[in-house]
Order: structure tokens, then C-alpha cells, then sequence
């Protein structure tokens, strides 16, 4: 029953910031993605007789996947393959599901916020015991091992029907189709105040949740039109379907244009969020407030102890490099560790494990904390309805009142999407060229204090990652970060973030990209992005 297939290595098979992404018509060339697969399988000790967990966002080729998945982890020898039913696990969910019932590890086939269809993206992401995504080590392992592979083994099965739940047998290995909701759901009840939040939902705050055509509609809609008594509705396109509903399921200013419209008419809802393909991100919109995912982050921690589950306070915060410093001043004044990582969720993982950090998040729209190993959207979604439940307040008020507590970090993301690949390289090693030549210079009112290209020495396990993003300092806590995607598919995309401190509260009212012109105006003299690139504007501003 069990069959050895020959065959031959992709030599592109290299997993980014988030796994192995490519599109469609690459992952369905034969044996590509049982060869990655495998190449995952041969890269882990001791999972024999163990379990594995597997899931996606119900992206286009999704089903394929998990078939394949499912039959070379029998022939490879796990002992269980626990998969969602219909194939839909949101990542954090099977994040859950991997810690939940001590799996050995999961497989996790998504995209994230990237497009889903024939010809759009799709993707395949390990993690590890503690739900987490793989470290480098492991990531390096499965590419070393991808560039020269030359057999995979699979069970020469029937394929087995995904939308029963039950337990099958699949050439002697167990499989469970489980239901993808029921344990996240009870986790989530377990952390926050449910009963505050349906008070506050049957108060008449009116809160919506798009789900973008992708995995968390099904969860939203039993977590809040099931057990917080929202209105049927609430949970708009809430079907994962494969192609997303023709949705770019990335919760931002651009694609989630239509719920922040929404919710800033007059007569739209008080509360709107919206999250990407996989359910990882949150975008979280107030009437008359967009929360940026970096004061969310610093939001969420200074009122951690209203959420049952934290109610002992926060051992620390973790943030990624890129993302504003507004939370480096919530950890000050509650005396706590803070943290700054490379980009990407993985780096969190040994601070979370190690108990350093309880709340972490990205600027990209991530925001999550110890209760999983992934970041979780619906969960930064509740942690905002229960501050609002226990404060008695709105977005707005919760924010400005943040602001004029701690200062404003004014700050602003721009993509440069698609740009040619070497011209996008040649731009940073320019700037890494320049960096030891610029401390001390000023570009108008801005004199740059420090400049460098960030490496992380993680304090748990002493590895370093180096390169992990150019940032250039200025004097009074400005700066500007330029890094390349490790997540396109394709040319390359330019990230250029800018951050600026206002601790004067009468100067929170300022637009964003008005308040960071001068400094977004140095960031291309010096990286010279316009000229190199042949763009004279983003791509994307977040
Ligand atoms: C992007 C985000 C990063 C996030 C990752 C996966 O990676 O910037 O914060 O962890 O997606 O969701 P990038 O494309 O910048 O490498
Ligand atoms: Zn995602």
C-alpha cells in the first residue's frame, strides 16, 4: 500500500518569512508539493507513531494538499493526522489543536492575505510541537534537504472525505476530521469575559466582523452571533470559499476599504474588524478611530488585566523590529520585559515558551499572546470588545485617552509592491553601504543618531539572524526601517516604515502621513527609492 516515488528536486523550495509560498501553477507541477512534504517529514526526529495536525485556509488547491499530506504522513509513519473538517483550520486554531492534543506538529497550507484562485497564491507552512512556526533551523533543514531529494513515499489510497466528521483509517493510520471551531471557540470563552461582552453587544454596540470570503467566517460567526448574541449578519462574507470571493483577504486601509468606510458613516456600525485569509490578522476600526496595529498591540497590553485570562498581569511584551515603540512605553511604566524581534511570528516563539513574553505583536496587522504560538485575529477582536465591555468606552476614547497618557508614535507603513528584484536589492545594499556614514548627518530638522542593519541575538537560545531590516535613527526617537518581503511571490516588495514620537498631547490630531511627511521625504533621499525603482509612490499605505 505504501508507494516510493522517485523523483526529482526543485531547487526553489525555499520556505520565507512564512513558509514555502508559490503560486498555484508552481505547487501543482508533479511531485512539487509532495516533494516539499517530504522534505518536511525528512528533516523531523521521532515522530513515529505520533500525531500530526493539518488544516488550511480553504484556499484553491487546499483539498489537493491535504490529501497528499494525509497519505505520505501514514507512509511516513505518524501514528494520527487530525484535520479540520472540509480542510479549514485557521492558523491560530491549528495552532491550538497542536498544543491542545500534544501533537508532534502541523501542517498549515495557506497564503495567509495573499490572493487564493488557479493562478494566485498558495502555500505550505510546518510548525512545531509548541504550535508554533518551525524555527530556522528546521526551515534550513527542509530546504537543504528540498535541494536534493530524490524519493518521497505516499499510501496508494482512495482519497478520504474531508466533510465527515469521525475517525477513519488511512493505511493503518488514524485520521480524525475534527470540528475546526468548537476548540478555539471554547478557548476563546475561556479567556475573556464573555457575559460582559454580550452585555455590551445587547446594550446596542453595534459590531461587525468581515471575514474577507476566507477561514474565520465560520469561527467568528459561532463566537459572535452564537455565543455574544450578535445579530445574524454580523459576520459579513462569512463562506471561505476558494478564491476568497474574489476578496484580497489582507484586513487593511486598501482591501478592508468598504467595512472602514462603514463604519465611519454616521449610521454605520460602532466596531468593525476584519481578518486575512488563515484568520491570523486583525484590523480593528472604531467610528471615528482606525486602532493602527502597533498602538493596538501597546492598547491590548496596558489593559491586558480586564481579559479573565490575564488577570494577573503580563510578564512582558514582545514586538517585531518594524513595529512602533508605542508598547516599549507601556512596558516601562508597568515595569515589565519588552522585546524586539526580527519580522515574522516565529521569533516570538522561544520568548512565549520561556514565559518572557504574554502579549506580542507585528505592525502588520498581528497582534497575540501565550495562549497560542501564531498570532490570532478573533482574539485581538474580543481583547477590543472586552477593554470597551470593562472600560465602558469607544475606540476613540480608549485610544485618544492612550495617547495622552503614553504620547503618540505617528506611523505609517509604505509598500512598494512588485518592484524589479535587483534593483530592489541594489537599493539596500546601497543603504547598507551608506550606514556607517551616516550618524551625525542632518537632512533638514532630522540629525541621525544611529544606523544600522538589525541583527537579533535570541536570549533563549543565543542563535542570530542578521540582515533583518535597515533602520536609521534620528535624534528625539524618529526613525525610518527599510526591509524586503520575505513573503511575495512575486519581483520583490519594498517595505519602508516610518515612526515619530509626539508626546504633546494638543499634537495627536494631526493626519498621519502629514505628520511623517518630512521624515518619508528622507527616507527617499536616502534611499534614493524613487529614482531606483522608477516609482513615485506606494504601492500600499498602512
Ligand atoms: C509579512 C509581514 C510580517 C508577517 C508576515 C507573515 O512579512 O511584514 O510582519 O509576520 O508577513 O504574516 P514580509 O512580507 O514583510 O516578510
Ligand atoms: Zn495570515
Amino acid at each position: 500500500m505504501i508507494k516510493t516515488v522517485s523523483t526529482t528536486p526543485f531547487q526553489d523550495q525555499k520556505p520565507g518569512t512564512s513558509g514555502l509560498r508559490k503560486k498555484v501553477p508552481v505547487f501543482a507541477q508533479t511531485n512539487y508539493a509532495e516533494n516539499f512534504i517530504q522534505s518536511i517529514f525528512d528533516s523531523l526526529e521521532g515522530f513515529q507513531g505520533q500525531a500530526l495536525v493539518i488544516g488550511g485556509d480553504g484556499r484553491y488547491y487546499n483539498r489537493e494538499v491535504i490529501q497528499k499530506a494525509i497519505k505520505m504522513a501514514a507512509a511516513s509513519g505518524f501514528g494520527k493526522v487530525m484535520v479540520g473538517q472540509g480542510g479549514i483550520l485557521s492558523t491560530p486554531a491549528a495552532s491550538n489543536i497542536i498544543r491542545k492534543y500534544k501533537a508532534f506538529g502541523g501542517i498549515i497550507l495557506s497564503a495567509s492575505h495573499n490572493p487564493g484562485g488557479p493562478t494566485e497564491d498558495f502555500g505550505i507552512k510546518y510548525n512545531i510541537g509548541n504550535g508554533g512556526p518551525a524555527p530556522e533551523k528546521i526551515t534550513d533543514a527542509i530546504f537543504a534537504r528540498s535541494k536534493v531529494i530524490d524519493t518521497y513515499k505516499i499510501a496508494d489510497v482512495a482519497d478520504l472525505d474531508l466533510d465527515q466528521l469521525g475517525s477513519f483509517d488511512v493505511a493503518g493510520m488514524a485520521v480524525e476530521v475534527i470540528d475546526p471551531v468548537a476548540d478555539y471557540a471554547e478557548l476563546m470563552e475561556q479567556l475573556f469575559d464573555f457575559p460582559s461582552i454580550r452585555a455590551l453587544i445587547a446594550s446596542g454596540v453595534n459590531v461587525v466582523i468581515d471575514s474577507m470570503g476566507a477561514v474565520t467566517g465560520p469561527y467568528a460567526t459561532e463566537i459572535l452571533q452564537k455565543r455574544l448574541g450578535a445579530p445574524e449578519g454580523s459576520v459579513r462574507n462569512a463562506t471561505p470559499l476558494p478564491d476568497f470571493g474574489g476578496h484580497h483577504p489582507d484586513p487593511n486601509l486598501v482591501h478592508a476599504k468598504d467595512l472602514y468606510d462603514d463604519v465611519m458613516s454616521p449610521n454605520g456600525p460602532h466596531f468593525g474588524a476584519a481578518s486575512d485569509g488563515d484568520g491570523d490578522r486583525n484590523m480593528i476600526v472604531g467610528k471615528g478611530m482606525f486602532v493602527t496595529p502597533s498602538d493596538s498591540l501597546a492598547i491590548i497590553a496596558a489593559n491586558a488585566t480586564v481579559a479573565p485570562g490575564y488577570a494577573r498581569g503580563i510578564a512582558g511584551i514582545a514586538r517585531s523590529m518594524p513595529t512602533s515603540a508605542a508598547a516599549d512605553r507601556v512596558a516601562e511604566k508597568l515595569g515589565i520585559g519588552m522585546y524586539e524581534t526580527p519580522t515574522g511570528w516565529k521569533f516570538f516563539g522561544n520568548l512565549l515558551d520561556a514565559g518572557k513574553a504574554t502579549v506580542c505583536g507585528e505592525e502588520s496587522f498581528g497582534t497575540g499572546s501565550d495562549h497560542v504560538r501564531e498570532k490570532d485575529g478573533l482574539w485581538a477582536v474580543l481583547f477590543w470588545l472586552n477593554i470597551m465591555a470593562a472600560r465602558n468606552e469607544s475606540v476613540e476614547e480608549i485610544v485618544k485617552k492612550h495617547w495622552a497618557e503614553y504620547g503618540r508614535n505617528y506611523y505609517s507603513r509604505h509598500d512598494y509592491e512588485e518592484v524589479d528584484s535587483e534593483a530592489a536589492n541594489q537599493l539596500i545594499a546601497a543603504l547598507r553601504e551608506k550606514l556607517a556614514s551616516l550618524p551625525g548627518q542632518s537632512f533638514g530638522a532630522l540629525k541621525v543618531a544611529t544606523a544600522d542593519d538589525f541583527a537579533y541575538h535570541d536570549p533563549i537560545d543565543g542563535s542570530v539572524s542578521k540582515n533583518q531590516g535597515i533602520r536609521i535613527l534620528f535624534e528625539g526617537g524618529s526613525r525610518v526601517v527599510f526591509r524586503l518581503s520575505g513573503t511575495g511571490t512575486s519581483g520583490a516588495t519594498i517595505r519602508v516604515y516610518v515612526e515619530r514620537y509626539e508626546p504633546d498631547a494638543a499634537k495627536h490630531g494631526i493626519d498621519t502621513q502629514e505628520a511623517l511627511a518630512d521624515l518619508i521625504a528622507v527616507a527617499d533621499q536616502i534611499s534614493e527609492l524613487r529614482k531606483r525603482t522608477g516609482r513615485d509612490k506606494p504601492t500600499v499605505i498602512t
